[in-house]
């Protein structure tokens, strides 16, 4: 018996992280963080969140395209430089640099127009869940969190998350 693995195709997520523009401020905001003792937001954190997201998606039945969450994580942090530079929240910031890209892809690579208004609101809302939130922007929401490795983090004792947000223990 052969049991065939075929990885999906991912090409317009693909098309988001080799995009001029999502280089420059993903290059920018490495170099901010070179010595940074607290969470990262590089594309370890960036996929993390990704599956964590899909894993979730598929546990508690939401549909959400699986491309849309990909998009949504890998865009979700992109505005931290402008956070640390300009004091911007970098859900605001986020939003404006990922609408940006987005509406620049390759023409063959662009999302529709409720695609995009999914994954802006997601990035958007990633920080603090909304009453009425998205299916996507929840889920992105949750996984953003749930990434974080804080029982296994150095830094833990100095970092200024609370002890109900931090993840102490393994969850399943
Ligand atoms: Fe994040």
């Amino acid at each position: 018996m052969t049991i065939l693995l075929e990885t999906e195709r991912m090409d317009r997520v693909n098309a988001i992280v080799s995009h001029p523009v999502y280089k420059e401020y993903y290059e920018r905001l490495e170099g901010l963080e070179q010595d940074r003792v607290f969470c990262r937001h590089q594309m370890p954190h960036l996929l993390d969140t990704a599956r964590i997201a899909y894993i979730l998606s598929l546990e508690q039945g939401v549909e959400v395209e699986k491309e849309l969450i990909y998009a949504a994580a890998v865009l979700h942090d992109i505005g931290k430089s402008l956070q640390y530079e300009k004091k911007i929240p970098h859900e605001i910031a986020g939003a404006e640099i990922a609408a940006e890209i987005l509406d620049s892809l390759p023409e063959d690579m662009r999302f529709s127009g409720e695609e995009k208004r999914r994954i802006l609101t997601a990035v958007r809302g990633h920080r603090k869940l909304r009453e009425d939130a998205e299916p996507l922007e929840r889920l992105l929401y949750e996984s953003d969190k749930a990434s974080r490795m804080c029982m296994a983090c150095p830094a833990e004792p100095v970092c200024n998350w609370s002890k109900e947000k931090k993840n102490m223990e393994i969850v399943i």
